[in-house]
């Protein structure tokens, strides 16, 4: 072959090794970027596998300990907690119980690890209302925003003095974080609780798995009506700034992987802390298909996870923490 006549770019230089390749590598994904969702269960004698999330269960106060403790020694220092209460209501009034699911956890978990972990609580109530949606409903069937939100004030005051750093509403009610900040700044937490607000949540088909671990599926209707439409890229950005303008610390994109797009795009627009929630289904989906063996498993999750990174998530919510944890370990 005649050499070039001038010198030519050659990017496989820096292929060649996979010293080369992993020194000149972009982006990186280390545990303390990981957020480990959790299940934390009233009234069950024994930790529960959830049958469509391989490795994940519901806990019972002690076996939650011991997994924290398990990530903890990974690597893994975030966790995001959801409650099942042993009993539910209209309103979903075990949500701000003092000393309801989550609340219980946040001061079990702050006794065991005291400043070392990000303690993270969701601020929802489809776990604890007895229709599965998130507020409670007007006589029509439809969800009252500002009763939501009153509520989601009352239950974060009551995750913040449970120890909860940050608290994450996920019910994409408009002005939840307006109304939670005002809450928290009049119960004294001012300084102390931040929000990790779930700014941009489409309503997807992705969430089936955790429904049956939160056993929290709407018993009727869909979440529609709250929750965006998976075509709008534009309104994801106006959400998050809307949350930004309200006070939130955190913002968060949901689902993660389908909505590649979406993270970039807010997280450009608002040079804010982002997570991103590779949610259920999309833990599911790697799973099944390598069970199949279709895929390799564990290299289209860890490619999948590093891609949510790539794309301007901060932090990475996943099922799939402590493995990666380990995996990453040297
Ligand atoms: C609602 C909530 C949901 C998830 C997190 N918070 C379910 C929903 O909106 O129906 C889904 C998370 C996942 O699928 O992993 N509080």
């Amino acid at each position: 072959m005649e050499p070039a006549p001038f010198p030519v770019a050659r990017p496989r230089r820096l292929r060649r090794t996979a010293a080369l390749r992993a020194a000149l590598r972009e982006t990186t994904l280390v545990p303390s970027q990981l957020v480990a969702p959790l299940f934390v269960k009233e009234g069950i004698p024994g930790p529960q596998p959830v049958a469509s999330m391989p490795g994940v269960a519901q806990h019972t106060l002690d076996s939650l300990r011991l997994e924290a403790k398990e990530l903890r020694a990974a690597g893994v220092t975030s966790f995001l907690l959801f409650g099942v209460p042993a009993h539910k209501d209209a309103q979903g009034s075990a949500a701000w119980d003092d000393s309801g699911p989550v609340q219980t956890a946040l001061r079990a978990l702050r006794d065991d690890h005291g400043g070392d972990v990000v303690l993270i609580a969701d601020t929802c109530l489809d776990e604890y209302t007895d229709h599965g949606h998130c507020g409670p409903l007007r006589p029509d069937g439809t969800v009252d925003n500002d009763a939501a939100n009153a509520a989601y004030g009352r239950a974060a005051v009551s995750q913040a003095a449970a120890g909860a750093d940050l608290v994450a509403p996920s019910g994409m009610m408009d002005g939840q974080v307006a109304a939670i900040r005002a809450a928290l700044d009049a119960a004294g937490h001012g300084e102390g609780a931040g929000i990790m607000a779930y700014c941009t949540k489409y309503a997807s088909a992705l969430y089936g798995p955790f429904r049956d671990a939160a056993e929290c599926a709407p018993q009727f209707g869909d979440r529609s009506s709250y929750q965006m439409d998976p075509g709008n890229a534009e309104e994801g950005v106006r959400e998050a700034l809307a949350d930004v303008a309200e006070g939130a610390d955190v913002l968060l994109v949901k689902p993660a992987a389908a909505y590649l797009d979406v993270i970039a795009r807010v997280k450009a627009a608002t040079g804010m802390p982002l997570a991103a929630y590779h949610v259920s289904g999309e833990y599911a989906m790697v799973h099944a298909a390598a069970e199949r063996g279709w895929i390799d498993g564990d290299r289209v999750m860890a490619e999948t996870l590093l891609g949510i990174r790539r794309a301007g998530a901060d932090l990475v919510i996943t099922y799939a923490a402590g493995w990666l944890a380990r995996r990453l370990q040297p």
